[in-house]
């Protein structure tokens, strides 16, 4: 695996791939990888010739008094891992290297952006759409890998991408789970052994919510009251927002089809959980 910190050098290694016919899968991370990120990049593996992974805590998508200077690091661990899973560069440039003085531009995806996680972090979309831009830019991938725990994140890039015309083909890829249910996030390294524990209370409330609607409860403010009731039970977390919204176009939902993620945020302590689940899935959907 090559280790490739500047943005030039990545350009030039991938012109080169491309020229001899070669495809490119681009997975961008923020490091500190778990088995959520490793099972993205052998995915990647799988649509492409070479998979390239960035890893690189972006500072503009963090706001003010956000955890950017907390955001676990951890190089070489994350390096032995991405060697192992096959990936053939590790592209990880220093913040002035993607930011150098001067640089004055940002792309904002509008909208979908303004709700959801956007309400409570208003800067939070335009850094991931400016840098993931950037990232397109210097990698030349053919797809780019993204996971559908981040869903927000999913549709505004894959809004970003046909907004813009873009030759990149945005490939998403299901939820990876602990064990007991707990979505894979760096961010669970923050948690104690209590917090770990009241963690689960978002995917008991999925759970709760995909057995209700499946047996027949579709009334979207009913099952609000519902969720929000199972989070409680599970000791002191902080709801951020339960939000009953459309798949593609995350516009809230009265009522649950087939089309409608129930996607959740607490506060636990200090860390901000996000989770999400189809509550009804149709034996054709997608
Ligand atoms: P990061 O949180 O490191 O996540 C990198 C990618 O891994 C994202 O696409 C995210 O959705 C995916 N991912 C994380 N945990 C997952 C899980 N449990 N199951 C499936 N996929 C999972 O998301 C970011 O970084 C940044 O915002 C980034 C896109 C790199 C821009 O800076």
């Amino acid at each position: 695996m090559e280790i490739i910190k500047t943005a030039a050098e990545m350009t030039r290694w991938s012109t080169d791939s491309r020229k001899s016919g070669q495809t490119i899968a681009l997975m961008p991370t923020m490091g500190y990888f778990h088995e959520g990120h490793l099972t993205l990049m052998r995915e990647a593996g799988k649509v492409a010739d070479h998979v390239v992974v960035s890893l690189f805590v972006n500072p503009t998508q963090f706001g003010p008094g956000e955890d950017l200077q907390s955001y676990p690091r951890a190089f070489e661990e994350d390096s032995a891992k991405a060697n192992e899973t096959g990936v053939a560069v590790l592209f990880c440039p220093e913040p002035d290297e993607m930011y150098p003085p001067g640089f004055q531009t940002s792309v904002i995806v509008s909208g979908i952006t303004d709700k959801l996680c956007g309400k409570s972090r208003p800067h939070h979309f335009a850094g991931v759409t400016t840098v993931v831009n950037k990232l397109f830019n210097v990698v030349q991938p053919q797809k780019a890998l993204f996971g559908e725990k981040d869903f927000q994140q999913l549709a505004v890039i894959k809004r970003m991408v046909t907004d813009l015309n873009m030759s990149v083909e945005v490939v998403g890829h299901p939820i990876v789970r602990e064990k007991d249910g707990l979505a894979m996030s760096s961010r669970n390294a923050y948690l104690d052994k209590n917090e770990r524990q009241q963690a689960l209370c978002l995917w008991h409330s999925l759970q709760e919510a995909k057995k209700q609607a499946q047996s027949g409860e579709l009334n979207c403010a009913k099952m609000k009251t519902i969720v929000r009731d199972t989070i409680n039970n599970h000791g002191q977390c902080q709801i951020d927002y339960i939000e009953f919204i459309n798949k593609d176009t995350l516009d809230s939902c009265a009522r649950i089809d087939d089309d409608v993620i129930l996607a959740l945020a607490v506060r636990i302590g200090k860390t901000r959980l996000i989770d999400n689940d189809r509550l009804l899935r149709g034996e054709n959907n997608v």
